[in-house]
């Protein structure tokens, strides 16, 4: 399966995806295909919808002290649902979606995450830091939404100049 990354401001990007009801070689194939492309970009995470499949489904794999993204470390996630978000955290992000562009957004510090695993098996983790950024980042995916929206309107134009700028200097 070849996949490729859609980026902003394409209109799939906005599609509410879909409950994952049948755990079968389909959705296998799709999370097999979209891990080397996540760590071929050094994406952090990455959600379904970003290769075009609207399926509730992500990926995360954070870098271990040395960088580096293992195999082993790699959560995949079905049908996520965030529960108990508490404090307070500020990161710069970015997106595979969104190339070349960082700023800082406020997210939960802390949460609790229900979720199925490739197979559908229920599971129950605990995030901060770091990993509850990306879990939050990529379930806004889900819901068709970007970090982008959180920006200010007058930091949200500038975005818009820079990013026309730059899709339009890499073509
Ligand atoms: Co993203």
């Amino acid at each position: 399966m070849k996949l490729t990354i859609v980026e902003y401001p394409d209109k799939r990007l906005r599609l509410k995806s879909k409950e994952v009801k049948v755990f079968d070689e389909n959705l296998h194939n799709i999370l097999d295909a979209m891990n080397p492309i996540m760590i071929n970009t050094n994406g952090i995470g990455l959600a379904a919808i970003q290769v075009a499949h609207p399926i509730r489904a992500l990926i995360i794999n954070i870098p271990d002290e040395e960088g580096e993204q293992p195999p082993e470390n790699l959560l995949e996630i079905i049908n996520p649902v965030i529960s108990n978000k508490s404090g307070e955290i500020n990161y710069n992000e970015g997106c595979l979606s969104v190339p070349t562009f960082y700023e800082d957004i406020i997210r939960s510090e802390s949460l609790t995450l229900n979720y199925q695993d490739r197979h559908g098996n229920t599971k129950r983790l605990e995030a901060d830091g770091f990993l509850s950024i990306a879990l939050q980042h990529e379930m806004d995916h889900l819901e068709g939404k970007l970090f982008i929206d959180k920006l200010s309107p007058s930091r949200r134009r500038k975005f818009e100049k820079e990013y026309k700028r730059m899709l339009k200097g890499r073509k």
